[in-house]
């Protein structure tokens, strides 16, 4: 589709949702944003005062209440839907994470499908519904590129055992929501298109309403560890990351240009990160750093690689650097740090 005017963003409150919401503003369209929570919509709302005529938020108070996601989707013509549980702090994964955002797209697919207006919708997943853990293995040393061809192959029973990791449980809330968005798709044959987005770990500075370096979101969170000295540094599971403001204007780009339509992306950076070399860019950085972080060479795994460079064509990218990525993240939460 190439002329949307009114968007609902679901996790519009979030990371990565708000800055979807504000490449959407500056692209000048219309936004209707949901959030459980009508605080976080204020907040966002009220953080934008120049857009207020162009940005209102709608409470989804629950994915699987139907009659809430009638209501949000409403008189929008497009969908990105970034809502879904990204935390590794769980008691119970399948009803933490995995129902959660199973229920979020089905739900959210329903109500677009019941509409006349909605023409597509772009669905945030995961490199999580790409990884496959075990391939490294039986790829013999033989070097290998994921691309957006590929699936995790985690059963939805490992995905819930109760001896599985929270890690593991996300990587399934991801494969199964996504595999949910395409299966609605192949089976209603609705009036709108799908894009699915397979993002790796996305960094950098934040649009949303935090406060304090403490309520930043799961990946950021890992940065700000490496910043404050945390020892020993973190290790990455997979190398790859992207930019969160290339990230958003990704779903952007997939919303609005017509070819993407029945596409699944990896945007992902083609420079591999890890905690060490982020420690090293902080202490080259930031003065304040170097008595506590102490960087380290942690071996960067090149045995595969990533297609970025396929969303990057499709969707006009043009990726940061780590380096900048850090410096911006890290010097944004140390003066939120300093207000506190
Ligand atoms: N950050 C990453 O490294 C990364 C990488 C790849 C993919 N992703 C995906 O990107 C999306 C956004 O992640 P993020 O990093 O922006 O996380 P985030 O800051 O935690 O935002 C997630 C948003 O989703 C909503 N949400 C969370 N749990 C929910 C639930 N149980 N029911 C309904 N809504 C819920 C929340 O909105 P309200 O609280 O306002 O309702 C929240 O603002 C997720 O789909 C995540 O899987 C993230």
């Amino acid at each position: 589709m190439s002329s949307a005017e009114y968007v609902l963003v679901t996790g519009a409150t979030g990371f990565i949702g708000a800055h979807v919401v504000d490449v959407l503003l500056s692209r000048g369209l219309r936004i209707r944003g949901a959030t459980r929570s009508p605080a976080k919509g204020k907040a966002m709302r009220d953080a934008r005062p120049q857009h207020a005529d162009r940005l209102d938020f709608v409470q989804i108070a629950d994915f699987s209440e139907p009659s809430s996601l009638t209501e949000a989707v409403k008189g929008v013509d497009a969908i990105i839907h970034v809502a879904s549980p990204f935390t590794y702090d769980t008691k119970d994964n399948e009803k933490e994470l995995i129902i959660p955002a199973i229920n979020g797209v089905k739900g959210i697919l329903a109500a677009a499908a019941a509409t006349k207006t909605v023409k597509r919708v772009v669905v945030t997943s995961s490199f999580a519904s790409v990884l496959d853990a075990d391939r490294k293995e039986r790829a013999n040393g033989v070097y290998f590129t994921y691309t957006g061809a590929d699936w995790n192959p985690l059963t939805y029973e490992e995905s819930v055992a109760p001896t599985t990791s929270a890690v593991i449980a996300y990587r399934g809330s991801k494969k199964f929501a996504e595999k949910a968005a395409w299966d609605f798709v192949a089976e209603n044959k609705p009036a709108f298109d799908l894009v699915t987005l397979c993002p790796p770990m996305t960094f950098g500075p934040v649009a949303h309403p935090v406060a304090t370096p403490a309520e930043l979101n799961e990946s950021n969170a890992m940065l700000w560890k490496v910043a404050t000295g945390e020892k020993p540094l973190p290790v990455a599971r997979v190398p790859f990351w992207i930019d969160v403001r290339d990230l958003a204007q990704a779903h952007v780009e997939a919303l609005l240009r017509p070819e993407a339509g029945g596409k699944r992306y990896i945007p992902a950076s083609p420079e591999r990160f890890s905690y060490g070399r982020a420690a090293q860019i902080v202490v080259d950085h930031f003065a304040w750093s170097r008595e506590s972080v102490v960087p380290e060479d942690q071996p960067v795994d090149e045995s595969h690689g990533v297609d970025g460079a396929t969303a990057a064509k499709a969707l006009g990218l043009d990726y940061k650097t780590f380096e900048q990525t850090v410096v911006d993240l890290v010097g944004q939460a140390k003066k939120m740090e300093e207000k506190k």
